[in-house]
């Protein structure tokens, strides 16, 4: 079975589909510095799959001499590439780390590929490549303005990739995710970002007795005024970058594909959720609407399901509980000393 090289491997959506992938067979080297990733996710991943070669290597992406030599003596064929920056708050407060990470890094990858002669790429892409909605679900073939430099960064790696293909003979596919959320069910990984910007991991701590939660606005045009969002489990996510890589090594061509539920919750919905799986309700303020925010995103991923065979297997409720369970198992994520996230 082949290796394939995970960029930003020790990360959220990264570690699941680490796992995932050496569910799937393959022998994994995960590379990432470590800034947001974590150590102990490789450790246990390692530990997990003793068959599997799963091997770490820290090094940036920035770092194109140290990608090309470790796709050269990995015998690499295929790098998955989930090292980014992600806060869209961030992006606006910090847009130069932005770009040099998400696009000058991930051309600094493809560079490495096209010398080691590596052509196939999966790429972490995002629906807020796509800003304000003009439908109230969101396929492929919705017009691309991004609100945010995240959004654009993302944007302009999926743009850079036909003419790369033209150039290196590397073939791509982009996948788009909505709200990932979620945890591996067995326990191994789950969702550790810090600070922690996210909803559902939010409203878990402030049902835990942490930080108190507020909803970001109740005065938006959905039936309850808060915004709807599109939560997909992460293992769903992992399951379809495995999909994305066979329909690589298979010869398939390039493609970007849209992954969501395709069920639109309002953050009310999710604290509800949440109440229920805890057993009581969530303890939140209202505050005011945080920038940036499109009152309604949700997936339209009819084109993942017919080329990729890929529809989601965990629903809401699965998505509360596997966080819930995480965060109960792991009050503190994965220890240790705290990297701070852009
Ligand atoms: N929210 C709150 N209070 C909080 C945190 C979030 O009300 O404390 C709300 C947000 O306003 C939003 C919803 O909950 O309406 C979900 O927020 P998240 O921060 O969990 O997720 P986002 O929808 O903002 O972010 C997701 C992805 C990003 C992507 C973005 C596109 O995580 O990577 O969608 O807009 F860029």
């Amino acid at each position: 079975m082949s290796t394939v090289l995970v960029a930003g491997g020790a990360g959220y959506v990264g570690s699941h589909t680490v796992k995932a992938l050496a569910e799937a067979a393959y022998d994994v080297v995960v590379y990432d510095n470590l800034r947001a990733g974590h150590r102990e996710a490789v450790d246990r991943l390692v530990a997990a799959f003793p068959e599997r070669r799963i091997t770490f290597v820290q090094g940036d992406i920035l770092d194109g001499t140290r990608v090309r030599e470790t796709l050269e003596t990995t015998g690499a064929s295929a790098v998955l590439h989930f090292a980014a920056l992600l806060s869209v708050v961030g992006s606006v407060h910090d847009p130069f780390a932005y770009y040099r990470n998400n696009v000058v890094g991930t051309m600094t990858v493809l560079e490495a590929m096209a010398a080691a002669g590596v052509k196939h790429f999966v790429f972490s892409s995002t629906c807020a490549t796509f800003g304000e909605p003009r439908t109230p679900a969101l396929d492929e073939s919705h017009p691309q303005h991004p609100i945010n430099a995240y959004g654009e960064t993302k944007l302009a790696v999926e743009r850079a990739l036909p003419h790369l293909e033209t150039a290196t003979g590397i073939r791509s596919v982009a996948l788009r995710y909505f709200n990932a959320s979620g945890a591996d069910p067995d326990g191994l990984i789950g969702e550790d970002h810090r600070p922690e910007e996210h909803l559902i991991p939010r409203a878990i701590a402030a049902a835990r007795g942490g930080e108190g939660l507020a909803i970001f606005g109740d005065d938006y045009p959905t039936h309850d005024g808060t915004c709807v969002r599109d939560y997909v489990h992460v293992c769903d996510l992992a399951a379809a970058h495995v999909a994305a890589l066979r329909r690589l090594e298979a010869g398939g061509p390039s493609g970007r594909f849209n992954l969501g539920s395709g069920t639109g919750m309002t953050v009310r919905q999710i604290l509800d959720a949440v109440g229920r799986v805890v057993g009581r309700p969530v303890p939140h303020t209202i505050g005011p609407r945080r920038a940036g925010d499109p009152a309604r995103l949700v997936a339209s991923s009819g084109l993942a399901a017919r080329e990729l065979q890929w529809t989601p297997r965990f629903g809401l409720d699965a998505i509360v509980q596997t966080a819930w369970a995480w965060h109960t198992a792991h009050p503190d994520g994965y220890g240790g000393a705290k990297p701070v996230d852009s």
